[in-house]
């Protein structure tokens, strides 16, 4: 039996970014946000042998695990892989504009064969583990509603419940993904409309949400919401997201106990992960606050000796020096 889990507010899966340790980040600032891993190419899931490594799942549930990837076979195996990891989902990414996934027939090049899109969701079906969707509203230039709508209609027969909607085309050719993601313009309508039309599918809408109060708003009206690049530059938001968003009755702060917290986590991992990969989640606490060039340049310079006693330490200050602006 499948748990009920809350994905009004979900933070979006980000290569480079939503790495199991920042997952741990989020986890601690958060409770109740719906997390995702980076995306993981089918076949890197199933073969690599540092598979263990970026997909840990250290009860950072509610969590979805996304992969890329077209051959049925694959992703059979990796739904099973999901759920042996320990997590909620298994989301398909039918987003990804980049040329390199389009080399690899994933990714949004795959809104063009809605069928396919179709038996890969069904190939993931198990009965002990959720399959959800990610795409785009349309391919191209163009918006084309009934486009989209057919795709909906299509990918919905494999079952599925839950899609996650970044409500802007792809363009697959003549710009780059990073550009993709600020054009074509945005078009919430389409997640409106698609909506109306099957009320009982949940459509979690993402692309351009820049404030909580702007996800809050948004949702009154729709049934989830996923932010990206808000979280990406500043994920110490996150700590007011169980009060502002959940109607939690907590009020967190910035304090000492996350630095503690956050370290203990990844100080075993110095031995065989990058210290850059590490801390990066981290780094993001200087976000908005004057004169934190000092710490910055002091945990420079103590990466590059891998001193990561030394790094918490500076963390522990800044804290302690900044807790009113941080909070
Ligand atoms: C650095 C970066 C990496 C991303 N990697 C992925 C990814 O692995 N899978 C995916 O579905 N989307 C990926 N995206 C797209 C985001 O999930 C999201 O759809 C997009 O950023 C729009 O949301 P936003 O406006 O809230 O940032 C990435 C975005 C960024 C900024």
């Amino acid at each position: 039996m499948k748990e009920k889990i809350n994905r009004s507010f979900c933070i979006a899966p980000m290569m480079g970014y939503t790495t199991p340790y920042a997952r741990k980040l989020y986890r601690i600032l958060s409770k109740r946000s719906f997390l995702f891993s980076e995306m993981i190419a089918s076949k890197s899931l199933i073969h690599s042998k540092s598979k263990d490594l970026i997909i840990e799942n250290d009860e950072h549930n509610p969590v979805a695990l996304q992969v890329g990837g077209s051959n049925l076979e694959d992703l059979k195996k990796c739904s099973k892989i999901a759920y042996q990891y320990n997590y909620d989902e298994i989301n398909l990414n039918v987003g990804c504009p980049s040329k390199a996934v389009q080399k690899g027939s994933f990714g949004a090049c795959l809104m063009k064969d809605k069928v396919l899109v179709k038996e890969c969701l069904e190939a993931m079906q198990n009965e002990k583990i959720e399959v959800s969707l990610k795409c785009r509203i349309g391919l191209g230039k163009e918006l084309n509603y009934s486009f989209f709508e057919e795709f909906i209609d299509e990918v919905i027969k494999s079952g599925i419940n839950i899609i996650y909607i970044h409500a802007r085309n792809a363009i697959l050719s003549g710009i780059s993904p990073a550009q993709n993601r600020s054009i074509p313009r945005l078009d919430y309508d389409f997640v409106r409309k698609i909506k109306f039309r099957y009320p009982n599918i949940f459509f979690v809408l993402n692309g351009g949400i820049d404030s909580l109060e702007k996800a809050k708003h948004l949702l009154y009206e729709f049934d989830g919401v996923m932010l990206g690049r808000l979280i990406q530059s500043n994920p110490f938001l996150l700590k007011r997201v169980d009060n502002f968003i959940y109607n939690e009755n907590i009020l967190s702060e910035v304090n000492e106990d996350i630095i503690y917290n956050y370290f203990d986590y990844i100080a075993p991992k110095i031995q065989y992960e990058s210290i850059f990969r590490l801390l990066s989640p981290l780094l993001n606490i200087f976000f908005g606050i004057p004169d934190s060039k000092k710490f910055k340049s002091e945990i420079h310079t103590h990466m590059k000796k891998q001193e990561l006693s030394k790094i918490k330490r500076i963390f522990i200050d800044f804290v302690s020096q900044n807790r009113l602006l941080l909070n």
